[in-house]
C-alpha cells in the first residue's frame, strides 16, 4: 500500500488525503457514502479493497519464505563469524590488524545478508499477500473519534488475519526463524565485555614482605634512598619479577598498582595521619608510614589519570586530568576537584636487608571508584 498525499478542494471544501495509488481507470472512493454498509469491521469498504489472487499470495509466500531462509543463514553466520577468530594467549585476535579486516568484512557481511534478507521478504509479503487498498478519507479533527477508536482492535486484528500471518505457515515459521540469530546476536556479544571480574578489581599483587623498585627500572629502593631529599617523591612498582613481562610486571599489574612514595618532615603530618585506615581498625594512616615515608596510589580516583604533579612544599598532589587535588600530609584526602575519595595507602615498612617493603595491600581499591566498589 502506497500513500498519496494529494490535497484536494471538494465541493464542500473540505481537504481529502488520497491513500494509496490511484488506478487510471477506477474512481478513488473520496469518503464513504451515508448508510453504506461497510463489509469490513475497519475503516475501508470492500470496493476500496483489492486483494491478492490465491496463485499470487502462493507464490510471495515461497520468495518471501526464501529469502527469510537467507537471511536465517545470514544470521548464524555473523554468529560463526564471531567465533571464527578466538582469542589468543596475546590478546584478542582482533588486535591483529588483518585478522580485525576479514573479521569486519565477515561480520559486516553477513549482518548485511540477515537484514537485507528480513527486508526484502516483508516486502515480498506485503506485495503479494496483503491486499492493496485506495481510499481518500477527509482529515479529520483530532483527537481519533469514539467510533474510530473502538473499530482499530477490529481492523487491526483483520489487518493480520488479511496479512496472511495466521494462513501462511511457512512464511510465518521461517520469519521466526530468520529474526531468531539476530536476536541472539547481542546476546553473544556479551562475551567481549570479558570472564566476570570477581574481586580483581579490589585487590592488587601488592603483598607482605614486597620490594619495590623505581619505576623503569629493576632497582630496589632503599629508606635511604629518600633520605638526602626530605621533600622527595619517586614512581614505584611493585617486584613482581613475572618472567613473563620484560619488566617483571604485566601492564594491568602496572596500571593498578604504581605508587607515589612520599617523603616528608614528619612535623608536617595533619590530624588525618592519625585517624583509623578503614572504618573499625586500629591502624592509622601514620602506623602505615615508615620513617616520614608515605606511599599513595598513583592512580587518580576520579577516572584513573596518573596523579604524579606533586607540589613539595605544600604536599598537594595533583591530577593533570582534571585537577584534582589530594593532600598528601593528610592521608591523600581530596582538597580539590571532582574527585570524591581519596587516595589508597599502602602500608610500607624496610626487610631485613634495609629495603622498603609492602605490608600489605591497600586499604582500599585503587583507581575510580566502580558498581561493586565497597570498603572490605
Ligand atoms: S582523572 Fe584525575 S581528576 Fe579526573
Amino acid at each position: 500500500m502506497t500513500e498519496n498525499n494529494n490535497n484536494d478542494n471538494t465541493g464542500d471544501g473540505a481537504n481529502q488525503r488520497v491513500v494509496g495509488t490511484p488506478t487510471d481507470t477506477a474512481d478513488v472512493v473520496t469518503e464513504v457514502p451515508a448508510g453504506a454498509e461497510s463489509e469490513h469491521n475497519g475503516p475501508y469498504l470492500a470496493s476500496e479493497t483489492h486483494p491478492r489472487g490465491e496463485e499470487q499470495q502462493r507464490r510471495g509466500e515461497k520468495i518471501a519464505s526464501l529469502w527469510f531462509i537467507l537471511a536465517f543463514l545470514g544470521g548464524i553466520g555473523f554468529i560463526v563469524s564471531y567465533f571464527l577468530f578466538p582469542p589468543t594467549a596475546e590478546g584478542p585476535a582482533i588486535a591483529d590488524p588483518q585478522i580485525s579486516q576479514y573479521s569486519n568484512m565477515l561480520l559486516g557481511g553477513t549482518l548485511t545478508v540477515a537484514l537485507f534478507g528480513i527486508g526484502a521478504g516483508m516486502t515480498v509479503w506485503a506485495r503479494n499477500i496483503m491486499p492493496h487498498y485506495e481510499v481518500a478519507s477527509p482529515y479529520d479533527e483530532m483527537p481519533s473519534k469514539e467510533e474510530e477508536k473502538s473499530s482499530f482492535s477490529d481492523f487491526f486484528m483483520k489487518s493480520a488475519d488479511e496479512s496472511g500471518i495466521t494462513k501462511r505457515p511457512l512464511m510465518r515459521r521461517t520469519l521466526i526463524a530468520a529474526m531468531l540469530p539476530l536476536g541472539i546476536a547481542p546476546i553473544v556479544l556479551l562475551r567481549d565485555t570479558g570472564p566476570v571480574p570477581g574481586d580483581l578489581m579490589k585487590h592488587t599483587r601488592w603483598a607482605d614482605g614486597m620490594r619495590m623498585y623505581v619505576e623503569g627500572t629493576h632497582r630496589y629502593i632503599r629508606a635511604e634512598d629518600l633520605e638526602n631529599d626530605p621533600y622527595g617523591m619517586i614512581s614505584a612498582l611493585p617486584a613482581l619479577n613475572d618472567e613473563e613481562y620484560p619488566h617483571g610486571i604485566s601492564l594491568n599489574d602496572q596500571a593498578k598498582s604504581v605508587i607515589l612514595l612520599i617523603k616528608m618532615p614528619e612535623d608536617d603530618w595533619k590530624d588525618g595521619m592519625d585517624s583509623p585506615v578503614r572504618e573499625g581498625s586500629d591502624e592509622t594512616h601514620l602506623n602505615w608510614t615508615h620513617q616520614g615515608i608515605v606511599a599513595y596510589s598513583k592512580i587518580c580516583t576520579h577516572v584513573g589519570c596518573p596523579a604524579a604533579l606533586y607540589e613539595r612544599t605544600t604536599h598537594r598532589i595533583l591530577c593533570p586530568c582534571h585537577q584534582s587535588t589530594f593532600d598528601a600530609a593528610d592521608a591523600a584526602k581530596v582538597v580539590f576537584g571532582p574527585a570524591h575519595r581519596a587516595l589508597p595507602q599502602l602500608p610500607i615498612g624496610v626487610d631485613d636487608e634495609g629495603y622498603l617493603v609492602a605490608r600489605g595491600d591497600f586499604n582500599e581499591p585503587t583507581g575510580p571508584t566502580f558498581w561493586e566498589y565497597a570498603k572490605d
